[in-house]
């Protein structure tokens, strides 16, 4: 069990998507929730996204995995890193558990790094908060003030910047958490080896809303109103201003259609950037699932999987993996249990109008039954 030694109301009112904060000891007995040459199996994987940096003076090179073995790296200057490790590797969700004070729409993943002395990935900004989890070893992090930085060498696609002076430089030790807010340049510069965890947290861009809201339009065959003029043309080559409010007026009509909106971001908001570890299992029946349960088995979720009940939803829904999953009969209070329980209560679970959802979970491999 990890549990966070922080005052959560005072960090949200006063650091949370605000400043970057050190919070030293904060997993008082720390333990390691995957070991190193278990990261370094799951980076074989194909399914796995995971890149070695390896820092070569003033410059990193990015190489994109999957690894067959470590050995060219040597012992020193490179850093391998893993994304949403919790989708792969069910010992790590505890730990995740630990930062559920946080809503899971905003979850990302759980990136899993382990660097080799003096290995790092170079300065740079990420548009996510980020919680930086100090496992095994000793890191040191600078952390610069918000600002508009110069890409490193004038390099325009590069995704590092050039150096910046720290309002924040720290080693940090198992335990420790360093909490980075978007837009803050940052950098790690490993001093032994270590073992760190980075807890990433989004927030849908403009371009992925009118993504989501054009994907809902074409699935529905909707969104064919157009634009009535009132008045006539102010002079042949003006769009007025009364033309270019009531046109996208028409986008406003969509953002307000409540049923429209909890659609468009219920799908948007539970799907997830990493492949899920999906193991479908197309002979699973409701006797089966209510047999399972007798015998002890545990309905749980696969790692990273989202369950989103939108509140005001006019309908007995839930969100999964950005589909949208219609539950005849199912309560408000089933309907957020389901969505907050990681782990499915088995009473419930068997309830006649709750087992259809389950069995279809579990066939599209997104729940299964496990051990306790
Ligand atoms: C790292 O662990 O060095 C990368 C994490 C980050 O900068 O967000
Ligand atoms: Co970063």
């Amino acid at each position: 069990m990890y549990k966070l030694n922080l005052d959560i109301q005072a960090f949200l009112a006063n650091d949370w998507q605000q400043a970057p904060k050190v919070f030293k000891g904060a997993f008082p007995d720390f333990e390691d929730p995957i070991a190193a040459d278990e990261l370094a199996g799951l980076a074989c994987e194909e399914e796995v996204s995971s890149r070695v940096v390896v820092t070569k003076g003033n410059d990193w090179e990015v190489i994109s995995g999957p690894f067959e073995d470590y050995d060219r790296f040597g012992e020193t200057h490179w850093q391998l890193l893993v994304q949403a490790v919790n989708h792969w590797y069910p010992e790590s969700q505890p730990l995740v558990e630990a930062f559920r004070f946080l809503p899971d729409w905003r979850f990302d993943d759980l990136m899993v790094s382990f660097a080799t002395p003096q290995g790092g990935v170079g300065p740079h900004i990420d548009n996510y908060d980020v919680f930086i989890i100090q496992g095994e070893g000793q890191r040191r992090w600078t952390v610069g003030p918000k600002g508009n930085y110069q890409r490193r060498g004038g390099v325009t696609t590069s995704p590092l910047i050039e150096d910046f002076e720290p309002i924040i430089d720290v080693v940090l030790e198992k335990g420790d958490v360093l909490y980075i807010p978007p837009g803050f340049p940052h950098q790690g510069e490993t001093l032994t080896l270590a073992l760190s965890y980075s807890m990433g947290y989004r927030a849908p861009s403009q371009q992925e809303l009118a993504g989501q809201i054009a994907d809902q339009l074409m699935d529905e065959d909707k969104g064919h109103k157009r634009f009535i003029a009132v008045d006539g043309a102010a002079s042949h080559g003006t769009v007025s201003l009364a033309e270019q409010q009531g046109i996208m007026q028409l986008i406003r009509d969509l953002c307000n259609d409540t049923d429209n909106v909890v659609k468009v971001l219920g799908k948007l908001l539970s799907q997830n950037r990493f492949d899920l570890d999906i193991q479908e299992d197309e002979s699973i029946d409701a006797d089966a699932l209510v047999e399972a349960l007798n015998e002890g088995a545990v309905l749980m979720r696969i790692g990273g999987l989202k369950v989103l009940k939108m509140e005001g939803d006019s309908q007995a829904r839930l969100f999964v993996a950005g589909e949208s999953v219609i539950i005849e009969g199912a309560s408000e209070e089933e309907l957020i249990e389901v969505s907050n329980s990681v782990n499915v209560n088995a009473e419930l679970a068997q309830l006649p109008h709750w087992q259809g959802f389950f069995v279809q979970m579990l066939q599209k491999g997104y729940f299964y039954l496990g051990e306790d």
